[in-house]
C-alpha cells in the first residue's frame, strides 16, 4: 500500500503516483498508470532507476556495499552455512531445521543424473564449442525430455522443475568439459556432497580413483553460495521476462545462461583471468591502467566495476580471502597472477578515475584465481557461475509466478524512427 504520494507536473496537469517504502533501500515511484492518466513513457535505457517487480528474496545496498539474502549478509553465509543450505534460504525463506535440510539435501541428490538419452545431445556438439554453448542447449532441451514438470500454473511440477534444476546443473556443466576435452563422462554419486560431487564429475576419470580434496571442495562450495543470488541483475531479469509469457522453466533457464554469458555479467570472470594473464608481470600494470582510462580504447579493466555497488563488492572481500587461502593450501606460493591481481587492485584503487567513478573489484576479479588453482580451465569459469546462480533465478522464477500482480514484460520505447510514408517500387529507389 501507498503511504505517499509523488506528484509529477506536465503541462498544466498534476499527476499524483503513488510511492511505497520497501523493508530496506530508497522509495519507489509507482508509474504503472502514468501512460493511461499523462499519455507519457518514462525512458531508462539499462533500467537504471526502474524497480521492475517486488521481491523478498535477495538486498543489496550498492553504496554500503552490503549483500543480504533474506536478512542474512553474505560474508556470514559464506563462512558460516553451506550451498544446499542457503538454495533452501533462497528457495522458501527460512534456514531450515535440521529434518528440513536433510530432505532438501536428499531431494537434491536423488535427481542428479541426467536422462540417459541427453548424452546423445552433447555427442551433437562440436568439440571444440565453448561449454556455455553446450549449457544453454542442453538445459533448453531439457524440456523435451522432463514434460512432467514443464506446467507452470501446478505448483507440484514447479517444485520438480526446481529440485530437477540445481540438481543436475552440476551434472550438465560437468559433462559440457568433459565433452571439449574428449574424457569420457563422469556419473554423478550421492554419497558425495553438491561441491566433491562436481569436482569429481570434473576432474575424475574412469581409469583411476578420484579423491575429492576436502579444501577443494570447501572452496568451491564457497564459489557456489558467493554467486547463487544477486536480485535483479540481467540474466535474472532475463528469465524474469521470459517467464513472463508462460514458457517452461528449462527455456527460462537456458534464456538466463545466454544472458549470463556476456562479457559484462558472468563472462567477466573467463575474461577477467585472461587479462590477468595477459597482463604477465606488475611492471606492465601502469599500461593496463592508462587504456582502461582511455576513452578512444574498448579496454575495460576486467572484474572492475558494478552497476549497483559503489564501494567495495562483499563478494569480492571473501573471494580474495579465500583466494589466499586456497593458494596456501594447495601450497602454491608466489602466484603471478595473484601478485598482478593484487598489485592492479591497489594501484586502480589509488588512482582518482577509478576512485571518483566508484570502481572497485567485483566477484570476478579474484574468482578465476581459485577456479584455476583448482584445475578449471578458464572456459569453464562462467559455467561455474551459471552452476551456482541457477539457485537464484529459481527463486525469482518461482516468487514471480506467485506473484498476483505478475503480467507478461512488454517495455515500451522512445520511437525515433522515419514516419508514415509510401512503399516505393524498386526501380524507383
Ligand atoms: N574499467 C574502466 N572503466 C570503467 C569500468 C571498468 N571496468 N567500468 C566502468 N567504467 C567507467 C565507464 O567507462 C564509465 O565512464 P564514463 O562515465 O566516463 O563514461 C563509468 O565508469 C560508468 O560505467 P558504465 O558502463 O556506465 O556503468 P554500468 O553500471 O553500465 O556498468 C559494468 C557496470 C559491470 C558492466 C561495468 O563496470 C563493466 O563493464 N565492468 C567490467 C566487466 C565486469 O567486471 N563485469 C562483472 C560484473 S559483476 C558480476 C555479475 O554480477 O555479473
Amino acid at each position: 500500500m501507498a503511504d505517499k504520494t509523488a506528484t509529477l507536473t506536465i503541462g498544466d496537469t498534476n499527476l499524483e503516483l503513488p510511492m511505497y517504502s520497501p523493508s530496506a533501500g530508497p522509495d519507489v515511484i509507482d508509474i504503472t498508470k502514468l501512460y493511461a492518466q499523462g499519455n507519457v513513457f518514462t525512458y531508462d535505457p539499462g533500467f537504471t532507476s526502474t524497480a521492475s517487480c517486488d521481491s523478498t528474496i535477495t538486498f543489496i545496498d550498492g553504496d554500503k556495499g552490503e549483500l543480504l539474502h533474506r536478512g542474512y549478509p553474505i560474508d556470514q553465509l559464506a563462512s558460516d552455512s553451506h550451498y544446499l543450505e542457503v538454495c533452501y534460504l533462497l528457495l522458501y525463506g527460512e534456514l531450515p531445521s535440521a529434518a528440513q535440510l536433510e530432505d532438501f539435501e536428499s531431494r537434491v541428490t536423488n535427481h542428479t543424473m541426467l536422462h540417459e538419452q541427453m548424452m546423445n545431445f552433447f555427442r551433437g556438439f562440436r568439440r571444440d564449442a565453448h561449454p556455455m554453448a553446450v549449457m544453454t542447449g542442453v538445459v533448453g532441451a531439457m524440456s523435451a525430455f522432463y514434460h512432467d514438470s514443464t506446467d507452470i500454473s501446478d505448483p507440484w511440477q514447479r517444485e520438480v522443475a526446481s529440485i530437477r534444476l540445481i540438481a543436475k546443473m552440476p551434472t550438465i556443466a560437468a559433462m559440457a568439459y568433459k565433452y571439449t576435452i574428449g574424457q569420457p563422462f563422469v556419473y554423478p554419486r550421492n554419497d558425495l556432497d553438491y561441491a566433491a560431487n562436481f569436482l569429481r564429475m570434473c576432474f575424475a576419470v574412469p581409469a583411476e580413483d578420484y579423491q575429492v580434496n576436502p579444501i577443494l571442495s570447501r572452496a568451491m562450495d564457497r564459489i557456489f553460495t558467493l554467486h547463487a543470488d544477486h536480485e535483479q541483475n540481467a540474466s535474472t531479469s532475463t528469465v524474469r521476462l521470459a517467464s513472463s509469457s508462460g514458457a517452461n522453466p528449462f527455456a527460462c533457464i537456458a534464456a538466463g545462461i545466454a544472458c549470463l554469458w556476456g562479457p559484462a555479467h558472468g563472462g567477466a570472470n573467463q575474461a577477467c583471468l585472461e587479462m590477468l594473464q595477459e597482463i604477465g608481470t606488475p611492471d606492465r600494470i601502469p599500461e593496463y591502467i592508462a587504456r582502461a582510462k582511455d576513452k578512444d580504447d574498448p579496454f575495460r579493466l576486467m572484474g572492475f566495476g558494478h552497476r549497483v555497488y559503489k564501494n567495495f563488492d562483499p563478494r569480492a572481500k571473501v573471494m580474495k580471502q579465500s583466494a589466499d587461502e586456497v593458494l596456501d593450501l594447495l601450497g602454491i606460493e608466489n602466484n603471478p597472477v595473484l601478485q598482478v591481481a593484487k598489485e592492479l587492485e591497489a594501484a586502480a584503487l589509488a588512482d582518482p578515475y577509478f576512485t571518483e567513478k566508484k570502481l572497485f573489484p567485483n566477484v570476478d576479479f579474484y574468482s578465476g584465481i581459485i577456479l584455476e588453482a583448482m584445475g578449471f580451465p578458464t572456459s569453464m569459469f562462467t559455467p561455474i557461475f551459471a552452476v551456482s546462480r541457477t539457485v537464484g533465478w529459481i527463486s525469482q522464477w518461482k516468487e514471480m509466478i506467485v506473484d498476483p500482480k505478475m503480467k507478461i514484460g512488454r517495455p515500451r520505447q522512445l520511437y525515433m524512427g522515419a514516419t508514415l510514408r509510401d512503399y516505393v517500387d524498386i526501380e524507383k529507389r
